[in-house]
C-alpha cells in the first residue's frame, strides 16, 4: 500500500559556515558557485526533479541574496532581451519559475534541528523532505526522489546514508543499520559526533531526509546536544528507536559545500562536464597536472 506522496521540501540555509570563513562572512556558503550556478540552485533543481512542488528555504538576516537569486531582475532581463541574448534570458527566467519558493528566517542560529523546527507551519500535517543547504548531490536519479520513493513504500522517516571513513564518522552521525534489500536499510539507532567507543557503524546521514510531521513535537522537546546546538539527529533518534527509519544508500555524488576541499572538488568535476568550458578546462587541467 503506497504512502503519501512527498510534495514539500525544506532547505535549511541559515548556518554560520564557520568552516569556510572568510568567504562565508558576507556571502552565504549556499551561494558559493559551482562553475556558474550557486550551490543552492543545484539543490532546488534536485528537489524539483524529485517531484517537489513547494520549497521553504530557511535563511537569516545575512542571507537575503539567496532570495534575490530566485527573483526577477527587470533591468538585466530588459538588457538581455534588447541585445538578443535569448538563451541567457531564458535561463534567467527559468530560475524564477523552478518551484513555489517560500522563505523564513531562523532568528537565532541554534542548530539544524532548530532550523527545521522553523518550518512547522509551512509543513502542516504532511511528511516532507529536508535537503541540507550545503550538500550538493549530483546524479541522474535525484537523491531526494530516491528517499521520497522509500517513504512512499515503507511509510517511515527516511535518511540518506553513505559509508564514510573511520576519521570522518567522529565528526558526522553514526547509524545502527540492517540491510533490507539492495541499497535500502532499516535504521534503529543513531548518535551524532560519536566518541570512538560509541561508533555504531560507518554509515552516516548525509544531506537528505524525509520526515513525518511528528518530528516537530519531538524537536520542541529536544534539548541542545553536540556543540550546544539543537541537533536534528537527536530528534530523529527518537523516531529511529520507536518506529524505525529507512536508510537509502543513495546513488549520486555528494559534494560538501561547507568545507573547502568539497567546494574545490565540486568546481573541478562540474567544470569538466560543462558544455561551455569543459573541453578547455580539461586541457588546462592536464597541462597543470603535468607540472605537479
Ligand atoms: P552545518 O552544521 O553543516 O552548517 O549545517 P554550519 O553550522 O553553517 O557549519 P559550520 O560548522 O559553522 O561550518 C547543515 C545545514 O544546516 C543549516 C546550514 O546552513 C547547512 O545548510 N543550518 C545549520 C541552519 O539552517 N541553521 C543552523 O542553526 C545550523
Amino acid at each position: 500500500m503506497p504512502h503519501a506522496k512527498i510534495r514539500k521540501a525544506v532547505i535549511p540555509a541559515a548556518g554560520l559556515g564557520t568552516r569556510v570563513l572568510p568567504i562565508s562572512k558576507a556571502l552565504p556558503k549556499e551561494m558559493l558557485p559551482i562553475v556558474d550556478k550557486p550551490a543552492i540552485q543545484y539543490i532546488v533543481e534536485e528537489a524539483v526533479r524529485s517531484g517537489i512542488e513547494d520549497i521553504l528555504i530557511i535563511t537569516n538576516r545575512n542571507k537575503g541574496v539567496i532570495e534575490d537569486h530566485f527573483d526577477h531582475v527587470p533591468e538585466l532581463e530588459a538588457r538581455l532581451a534588447s541585445s538578443g541574448k535569448d538563451d541567457a534570458l531564458q535561463e534567467l527566467n527559468g530560475i524564477t519559475r523552478l518551484a513555489n519558493l517560500y522563505f523564513i528566517r531562523q532568528k537565532e542560529t541554534r542548530g539544524l534541528g532548530h532550523a527545521v523546527g522553523c518550518a512547522r507551519s509551512f509543513v502542516g500535517a504532511e511528511p516532507f523532505a529536508v535537503l541540507y543547504g550545503d550538500d550538493v548531490i549530483l546524479g541522474d536519479d535525484p537523491a531526494c526522489g530516491q528517499l521520497c520513493r522509500a517513504y512512499e513504500e515503507f511509510g517511515l522517516g527516511v535518511v540518506g546514508i553513505k559509508e564514510v571513513t573511520p576519521e570522518q564518522i567522529l565528526r558526522y552521525s553514526s547509524l545502527k543499520v540492517e540491510n533490507l534489500r539492495d541499497n535500502l536499510y532499516r535504521v534503529t539507532d543513531m548518535i551524532e559526533k560519536p566518541s570512538p567507543d560509541k561508533v555504531l557503524s560507518l554509515f552516516s546521514i548525509l544531506g537528505r531526509c524525509v520526515l513525518p510531521p511528528a518530528i516537530f513535537d519531538i524537536l520542541d522537546r529536544t534539548p541542545p546536544g553536540a556543540g550546544g546546538e539543537i541537533q536534528l539527529t537527536d530528534a530523529m533518534l527518537a523516531l529511529a528507536r520507536t518506529q524505525g527509519m529507512t536508510g537509502v544508500d543513495f546513488t549520486g555524488k555528494r559534494y560538501d559545500m561547507g568545507n573547502k576541499l568539497g567546494i574545490l572538488q565540486a568546481t573541478c568535476e562540474v567544470a569538466l562536464r560543462h558544455p561551455e568550458v569543459g573541453d578547455d578546462f580539461r586541457k588546462y587541467l592536464k597541462e597543470l597536472a603535468a607540472t605537479l
